[in-house]
């Protein structure tokens, strides 16, 4: 049997003043599974996903990546990961105001050390697949927030990441570009086998997972 491309066993996240935010997540999630989070303010959903895309450590227990525990003392490890397993999706789309979309999308390959034609063609052919080709040489600021974020979403590609974790990538969208976004996820995960790992607040965009998971107060509930 392969293992779950991540699986977290008793993951525990405490902060300074008593808080806990997560306490004791036991969560699998196998390759090529598209999940979606959802669950209370607070309930801890960012803090799980940050964890588990290297950008934080856990206080207590364990991340398993392909069956392999996470060294979070191991600067390399958590670089390899960043740059080799996963890409983010977040809300607020974080794309650089004084780049083009073209130029956001290939900026991850930056430190790859590919050639620069290559960069080019394939942030072109993946701006295309997100239904933007007409737009390459727009601005961020040119664009609407869906546009944005299906710029986001290309730039989370580039690298083939095979895990793609978003934190609420449609907060701040309206609910029928919301759905696009959605749909372009389904499609992303069903067409290229890409797993997902997707915060939402809005319940029903998780018909367009195989599966919902509920965090309350830290814990996995359903
Ligand atoms: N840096 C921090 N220092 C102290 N407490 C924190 C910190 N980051 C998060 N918390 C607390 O940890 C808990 C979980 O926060 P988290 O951001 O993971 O929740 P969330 O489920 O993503 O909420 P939301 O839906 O509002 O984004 C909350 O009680 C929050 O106040
Ligand atoms: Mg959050």
């Amino acid at each position: 049997m392969t293992p779950p491309i991540v699986e977290t066993r008793n993951l525990c996240r405490s902060y300074g003043g008593g808080v806990e935010a997560l306490r004791g997540v036991d969560l699998r999630v196998e390759t090529g599974e598209f999940v979606t989070l959802v669950g209370r303010s607070g309930s801890g959903k960012s803090t799980l996903l940050t964890i588990i895309g290297g950008l934080d450590a856990p206080t207590g227990g364990t991340v398993l990546i392909r069956g392999t525990p996470l060294d979070y003392r191991d600067r390399r490890d958590l670089i390899s990961l960043r740059r080799e397993l996963v890409g983010f999706i977040f809300q607020q789309f974080n794309l650089i105001p004084t780049l083009t979309a073209r130029e956001n999308v290939e900026y991850p390959l930056l430190f790859n050390y590919r050639p620069p034609i290559e960069r080019r063609e394939k942030a072109l052919e993946l701006l295309s697949m997100v239904g933007l080709e007409g737009r390459a040489s727009h601005y961020p600021g040119q664009l609407s927030g869906g546009e944005q974020q299906r710029v986001a979403i290309a730039r989370a590609l580039i690298a083939d990441p095979p895990l793609i974790l978003a934190d609420e990538p449609t907060g701040n969208l309206d609910s029928t570009t919301s759905e696009g976004i959605f749909s372009l996820l389904q499609r992303l995960n069903r067409e290229r086998g890409v797993t997902l790992l997707v915060v939402t607040h809005e319940r029903e965009l998780g018909s367009y997972s195989d599966r919902t998971i509920e965090m309350r107060d830290g814990r996995v509930v359903a």
